[in-house]
């Protein structure tokens, strides 16, 4: 059985930090506000000039570096954003340009919130047929961007950053099993009012923003979670207890909290960044799981549970050894 194991992660962070006390000068809130209702304390946000491909770029060569491989090794590159520098070329082509790779394949996954998990998912399937033996997976974003920063109800919850990791064929596991899921039905409760066909000009105008029905999305958030954390275990013939962590989409302290609950973890055994990092889309994921790997707490051999929510609606788990 060919399975898809990481070897190698990284993240990246732009330097500029906005507090949630610099927000209260800039929009009508409160850090009680924010911290209550989301966990959030701060988030980073890319520099004029500093564009999702960098972000993605550093996080990139941390994972690499980390994993002891090079450029030459990596043999197919997904690159999850939401915040694409250009309508193409793609995000991930233009960081295969960045790390002098040539000739693999190179594309992006758009799948907002819960992209990492589909990228980390259509990767699996490349490692169980044999097509990739050597991945980089980054997801990356500078949400900063499409952002109205006038809007309370949304600009206090984003934040830009990258996280990444390499992925090596391996004969043990790896990542047992991959689960994504989408509904476009509730288009409504969450989405950006303009692209390429509707009202683009808008947009570069300054005219951006997302429209989000805030406490409609926590709501079927917390109840589609908890569906694909069932649906993951039974996948497996594993229960509750048999899982170490749970590496969760950083968007809201309350969803996170009600994940942990429905597994029975301690939070002890949650990775949260979301205080330090915000909702930072696809890249909240592997930035987290970074974080914890880094700092020592996530070890060899321990059962990851990742899942995500998102934009779409779009929802997904994956469950791995370490
Ligand atoms: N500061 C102060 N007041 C605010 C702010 C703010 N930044 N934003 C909204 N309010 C006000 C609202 O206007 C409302 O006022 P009103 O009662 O006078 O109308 C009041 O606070 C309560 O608003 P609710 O939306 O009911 O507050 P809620 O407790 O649901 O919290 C929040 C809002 C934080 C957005 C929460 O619903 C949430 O996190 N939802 C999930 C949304 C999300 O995470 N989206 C990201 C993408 S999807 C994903 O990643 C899971």
């Amino acid at each position: 059985m060919n399975y898809a194991r990481i070897i190698g992660t990284g993240s990246y962070l732009p330097e500029k930090i906005i507090t949630n006390f610099d927000l209260e000068k800039m929009v009508d809130t409160t850090d009680e506000w924010i911290r209550s209702r989301t966990g959030i304390e701060q988030r980073h946000v890319a520099a004029e000039g500093q564009f999702t491909v960098d972000l993605a770029e550093q996080a990139a060569r941390r994972a690499l570096e980390a994993a002891g491989k090079t450029s030459a090794d990596i043999d197919l590159i997904i690159v999850a954003t939401t915040t694409a520098d250009r309508v193409f070329p793609s995000t991930a082509c233009l960081l295969q340009q960045r790390l002098d790779i040539h000739g693999c394949a190179a594309f992006d996954v758009q799948a907002v919130c819960t992209g990492f998990i589909y990228a980390l998912g259509v990767a699996d399937k490349f490692f169980r047929t044999g097509s990739s033996k050597c991945a980089l997976i980054v997801g990356a974003e500078t949400l900063s961007r499409i952002l109205d920063w006038n809007d309370r109800n949304t600009c206090v919850l984003f934040g830009d950053g990258a996280g990444a990791v390499v992925l090596e064929q391996s004969n043990e596991a790896g990542i047992l099993s991959s689960h994504l899921h989408a509904d476009g039905a509730y288009e409504k409760l969450l989405y950006t009012p303009y692209g390429v066909s509707r009202g683009l000009s808008e947009l570069l105008d300054g005219a951006g923003g997302i429209a989000m029905k805030g406490n409609e999305v926590f709501k079927v958030a917390v109840n589609t979670l908890g569906r694909i954390v069932d649906e993951t275990l039974a996948c497996n013939n594993m229960d509750k207890s048999d899982i170490d962590w749970l590496v969760p989409h950083q968007a809201n302290i309350r969803i996170i909290n009600a994940t942990a609950k429905k597994l029975k973890m301690s939070l002890e055994h949650v990775v949260v960044t979301v205080n330090k990092h915000g909702n930072t889309s696809s890249a909240s994921v592997p930035l987290a799981l970074d974080t914890a790997v880094r700092d020592g707490r996530i070890k060899r051999g321990e059962v990851l549970m990742l899942e995500a929510f998102g934009g779409g609606f779009t929802w997904g788990s994956v469950l791995l050894r370490y």
